[in-house]
């Protein structure tokens, strides 16, 4: 670990009911199962029928998950927004830190799926979110 380190930003769009909270905790859970085995680290939100996601690791890891998520009928419309190498990490700690959503994520969620945002500010603003809900 630490070399290969790769960073991977996507959205998708839930399917289904998107408001189901077994639905988030089953992703949640999973996934910070399967994170801490293949040492990935990031965060997961939704709003408005949408998952925003960051995910770092090594890329074989990454692409692992990438495929897997391909297949999961949860969700459709990936869209990986910047798959770009990282020097350190932003989500150290956190398999999958869950954030959740205030008025300011939410812009910014609306803004990443339309390609409006910077991949580095969305990502700076899921680190701030997941740092202030640990506090
Ligand atoms: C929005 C979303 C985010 C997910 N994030 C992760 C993740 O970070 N790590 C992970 O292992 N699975 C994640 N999953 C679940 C995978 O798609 C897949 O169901 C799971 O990795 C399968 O794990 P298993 O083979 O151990 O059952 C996510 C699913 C969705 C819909």
């Amino acid at each position: 670990m630490g070399l290969n380190l790769e960073r991977v930003l996507y959205t998708s769009r839930a399917r289904g009911n998107a408001d189901n909270l077994m639905m988030q905790v089953e992703i949640l859970a999973v996934s910070q199962r399967n994170n801490a085995r293949d040492g990935l680290t990031g965060a997961l939100m939704i709003h408005d029928g949408r998952f925003l996601q960051v995910l770092e690791g090594a890329a074989q890891d990454l692409d692992r998950l990438m495929r897997r998520l391909a297949d999961d009928p949860r969700h459709d419309e990936v869209v990986v927004v910047e798959r770009a190498p990282i020097a350190q990490r932003d989500f150290t700690g956190w398999a999958m830190a869950s954030v959740r959503v205030t008025p300011a994520l939410a812009d910014t969620l609306r803004d990443t799926v339309g390609g409006a945002a910077s991949p580095r500010e969305t990502v700076a603003r899921m680190q701030q979110a997941a740092l202030a809900q640990a506090a």
